[in-house]
């Protein structure tokens, strides 16, 4: 079962590659490609390559890769159909009727479906009259306005153990859906049933960049706890990987965001007109989390609380985003515990005002180091002027390394030459030292690390290459298998991933179609047609001939009569003469 093929050549003709890839990350032209950092791993010089010509790309950085359907995939979690869909929405064209599974997408559906209706219950149920408690803890508690409470779609989960459920079973969802929504529980007791995830608390949808509602997060009243209960991860919910309110922020028209920590320094910031601010999923800012906001945003304002924890959060996001490359501001939010008390304290303005006067992660850090020492002393000073250093040399822009360079030799009344020195000195030190273990971590990992996607090719290093050398060569020109097709078998092929690959290419080219990577893309996961892309990449200088794929053939023979021959059971003489034979045979 696959989409028909005149569908996928349409859609790709539509798609404008760089357009789409552009809409996520930002692309420079290189000759006739295009160049950017890589969205599926942690790069600060490019080595994401889209290429225009056969709409695909490929990073050299992580061996991502493939089509178009692939990137969408990977950027936007979703599975092969799904994807497709996406892309054909966004080019005007209506999925064909048949040829293809979507269970799991219409599973998604489903439950976006039971998640809305589920939003609407928790809203109406906030507006009754018996759970104005519930209303007023909003209104009151946190200040927030009857159009904040609409714009957020807040509700109300009522003290009741089958609300929501009986309330969903009467609008047709099935206790499974309600079950794979986490909309409810299982009961742990032999013979328990289901009961409603959410009890007797106020509920905050979280919904998606393209505006599904994907989950909840659900607050006590008062100061049990925990405070919080959230969705646990679902198939349209992975709350690593979710930032919430990004899909009213990402359409504030800024190129920057506010990252607090909680829901409700978001909402009351948003109320507050920083309709930029977003807050992560319920955990700790994560890696992924900070990729998908690095594709709203240049800049980031990181807004933690004032606590230690909320600090210690802060130092990991700082390191985070500027692994990524973002600028960074961070926000001091003296006077407060967080952004929501601060606002309701002293008003909007004040934390405009922090904004303008944020510093950023270098002054941050510099005056961090600063409460350290006593820099009256001649002691103190020269600690406080180490730390800085080592700060500095982690900066990679030489006018701002100047400027603070600058700034601190006037306050200290030091020489600047001095301090670049020490400057030049610890940069260049450090650049050895990271040469050092990336070259080390390189070599560790061709040594130990395990090919998941090819797990045979390690012992089988010749047959592989050979086998890979056919594939594309057969890719790249679909007529040569006209020649070649009495010569060329599966069972030739010693490593199973590469046999798969050979098998989707040749069975298309039995039946007289065209094949390329987009044709196969649907029979591989993401990272296996990264690497189906990486055979292409790596060959691609090579003469394109059917003699060059013959050879190739002759390496596979020899490589599996070298393995029978080492397989053999030398016990039982007839059996080795028998492939003693047909080695001289074959070398003939
Ligand atoms: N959080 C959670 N579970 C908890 C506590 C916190 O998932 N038991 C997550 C929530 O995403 C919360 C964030 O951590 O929004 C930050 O926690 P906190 O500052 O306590 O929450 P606020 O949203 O600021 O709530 P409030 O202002 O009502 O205390
Ligand atoms: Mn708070």
């Amino acid at each position: 079962m696959a989409i028909s093929d005149d569908f996928l050549t349409e859609l790709r003709s539509r798609v404008d590659t760089e357009d789409v890839i552009s809409s996520y990350i930002n692309l420079k032209r290189r000759g006739k490609n295009l160049i950017g950092l890589c969205p599926f791993h942690n790069e600060k010089t490019p080595s994401f390559t889209v290429y225009p010509e056969n709409g695909s790309f490929y990073c050299f950085g992580c061996g991502a890769g493939g089509d178009m359907v692939t990137f969408i995939r990977r950027i936007e979690n979703l599975d092969y159909v799904e994807a497709v869909k996406l892309l054909a929405d966004r080019v005007g064209m209506k999925m064909p009727e048949d040829g293809y599974d979507d269970t799991l997408s219409r599973k998604r559906q489903r439950i976006h479906e039971a998640n809305r209706e589920a939003a609407r219950f928790f809203h109406t149920q906030l507006l009754k009259s018996e759970n104005e408690f519930a209303l007023s803890y909003f209104t009151k508690d946190r200040a927030l306005s009857m159009n904040t409470v609409r714009h957020f779609g807040l509700g109300f989960a009522p003290n009741s153990w089958n609300m929501l459920l009986n309330h969903l079973q009467s609008k047709g969802f099935s206790l499974s859906e309600m079950y794979e929504a986490n909309l409810i529980r299982k009961s742990e007791k032999e013979n328990g049933g289901y009961y409603d995830a959410f009890r007797n608390r106020v509920v905050i949808p979280i919904i998606g960049v393209r505006g599904n509602i994907i989950g909840f997060g659900a607050r006590v009243l008062d100061d049990t706890k925990p405070k919080y209960l959230n969705t646990n991860d679902t198939l349209v919910y992975k709350k690593s990987k979710e930032v919430f309110a990004l899909n009213f922020a990402k359409s504030s028209g800024e190129r920057r965001l506010i990252l607090c920590e909680g829901y409700m320094d978001v909402i009351s910031l948003h109320q507050a007109g920083f309709t930029y601010a977003v807050a992560g999923c319920g955990t700790a800012l994560t890696q992924e989390q900070a990729q998908l906001i690095s594709r709203y945003a240049d800049e980031v304002i990181l807004s933690y609380d004032s606590d230690e924890a909320g600090q210690k959060a802060l130092q990991k996001a700082i390191s985070i985003f500027s692994q990524l490359g973002l600028k960074i501001k961070v926000l001091e939010l003296k006077g407060g515990k967080d952004p929501d008390d601060i606002i309701r304290k002293y008003g909007k303005e004040r934390f405009k005002a922090l904004i303008d006067g944020a510093a950023n992660d270098l002054e941050f850090r510099i005056l961090a180091e600063k409460e350290k020492y006593d820099i009256t002393s001649d002691d103190g000073k020269v600690r406080f002027l180490t730390a800085v250093v080592d700060i500095l040399s982690r900066e990679e822009n030489p006018i701002e390394r100047e400027v603070y360079v600058s700034r601190i030799a006037n306050e200290l009344s030091v020489d600047k030459t001095a301090i670049n020195l020490q400057l030049k000195q610890t940069i260049e030190k450090r650049r050895r030292a990271v040469e050092k273990t990336k070259f080390g971590e390189m070599q560790k990992s061709l040594r130990f690390q395990k090919d998941e996607i090819n797990p045979e090719k390690r012992d089988n290093i010749r047959a592989a290459k050979a086998e890979e050398a056919i594939i594309t060569l057969l890719m790249n020109n679909n007529e040569f298998y006209n020649s070649l097709k009495n010569e060329l078998s599966e069972d030739l092929f010693v490593t199973d991933f590469n046999r798969r690959v050979f098998s989707a290419v040749i069975n298309r080219l039995k039946d007289g179609k065209f094949v390329d990577i987009e044709h196969i893309s649907g029979m591989f996961n993401p990272a296996e047609v990264g690497r189906i892309t990486q055979m292409y990449m790596n060959r691609k200088a090579f003469l394109n001939t059917v003699e060059e794929c013959r050879d190739c053939i002759a390496v596979l023979h020899r490589e599996k009569e070298a393995k029978a021959l080492k397989n053999q059971n030398f016990d039982d003489d007839s059996e080795w003469l028998k492939s003693f034979e047909s080695l001289k045979e074959r070398k003939q």
